[in-house]
């Protein structure tokens, strides 16, 4: 007997093109992920301290196709039911870059092409593990450029419940590895010399923690880890221990102010699942501090695997397959968004704008 709502299964490209990174990925709506491809720009825009939307942009269109190629043989899967590539937020140039050749080439193919938003792209990240998490649940979603905490009832529900009101914690490590002569990007850098930091030299503040509600600020968190630099410069204690100590004395506020703030929501929207993603969720103290809080809430904390914290293209597919599947797809003209809410989403539907 036929099951009528089992939806057909198909075969999704998926390209992210919104930042620093060139991604492509084939998912399969049943097999799961069949391959996936990164070029990272990283290397191009270190001497710049940050990245350079031109050269991003160019460094796209040359990637992508060979990246596709590669993802492609990869996948070693004959046909392409669909395309689905980052439409928004992010840089508009790079966003067109990669939507442009998404684009002509599901035109080329005859396939239906969806635009993605970036950040359910990272939301829906976990679901490409063994055990995705059910709806409903809390995401923290913490990148370079945001810095989100939103009730989840299921793809395109999504309440904003807190936001940052100024840097993204992303932001705020780059800011403070480029303030300590670390180069680009921060976060890695800052968190693998944090290892060596002694914690119990700096007490950083936990902003916003004394106010209620879910809102965050980490700007003020950066132009600490300033003061205490300069102050050290003019001590004549400018070392690499102080740069590791600061760096520590950092990530734990940043990890400490996110804990408390989670904890808060989840206890709010009374649940106790809790989804972690983008570029900052790589961070182990982070991570630790969250098992902690869900251990001790007998809940769950879920996470993508360490490569998909940051940007890739599986997530791009991931999230555009679930919409495709749902009989959703966009008109055959596109637009790039370089601001684009993700509390603006609706659930998947037959035509979006
Ligand atoms: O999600 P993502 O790749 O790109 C955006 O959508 O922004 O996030 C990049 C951000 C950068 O700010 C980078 O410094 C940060 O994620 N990041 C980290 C770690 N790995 C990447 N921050 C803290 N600890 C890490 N291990
Ligand atoms: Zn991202």
């Amino acid at each position: 007997m036929s099951n009528q709502s089992t939806p057909p299964a198909i075969t999704v490209l998926g390209i992210e093109t919104s930042c620093d990174e060139t991604a492509v990925a084939v998912y399969h709506s049943q097999r799961g992920l069949l391959s996936h491809t990164l070029y990272s720009q990283v290397a191009l825009h270190a001497e710049f301290g940050g990245v350079v939307p031109e050269l991003a942009s160019r460094d796209h269109i040359r990637k992508l196709i060979p990246l596709i190629q590669q993802a492609l043989q990869q996948a070693d899967q004959p046909k392409i039911d669909a395309i689905a590539y980052t439409k928004g937020p992010g840089l508009i140039g790079a966003l067109l870059a990669g939507g442009a050749i998404a684009r002509s080439l599901a035109f080329a193919w005859d396939v239906p092409a969806i635009g993605v938003h970036h950040m359910e792209g990272h939301l829906l990240a976990p679901m490409l593990e063994p055990r995705p998490p059910a709806f409903p649940f809390i995401a923290l979603l913490v990148s370079g450029g945001h810095t989100m905490i939103i009730r989840v009832d299921g793809i395109g529900r999504y309440k904003l419940l807190g936001d940052t009101l100024d840097d993204a914690a992303g932001e705020a490590f780059d800011k403070t590895a480029k303030m300590l002569g670390l180069g680009y990007p921060g976060g890695p850098i800052v968190s693998k010399l944090a290892l060596q930091g002694d914690e119990t030299r700096y007490h950083f503040p936990r902003p916003m923690v004394d106010r209620p509600g879910l809102d965050m600020s980490f700007s003020g968190l950066k132009t600490f880890s300033l003061n205490t630099w300069q102050k050290a410069q003019q001590q004549g204690d400018d070392t690499d221990q102080t740069r590791a100590d600061i760096c520590r004395a950092f990530e734990l506020a940043v990890a400490d102010t996110l804990t408390i703030k989670c904890k808060r929501a989840l206890e709010q929207e009374g649940l106790n699942r809790l989804v972690v993603s983008g570029g900052v969720s790589a961070n182990r103290e982070i991570r630790y501090k969250l098992d902690q809080l869900m251990t001790k809430r007998k809940g769950q904390a879920f996470y993508p695997r360490l490569e998909f914290c940051t940007d890739n293209g599986a997530m791009i597919a991931y999230a555009g397959a679930q919409r495709l599947l749902a009989g959703e797809h966009n008109d055959l003209d596109f637009a790039a968004k370089a601001r684009w809410p993700l509390d603006s989403l609706h659930p998947p539907c037959h035509s979006q704008p």
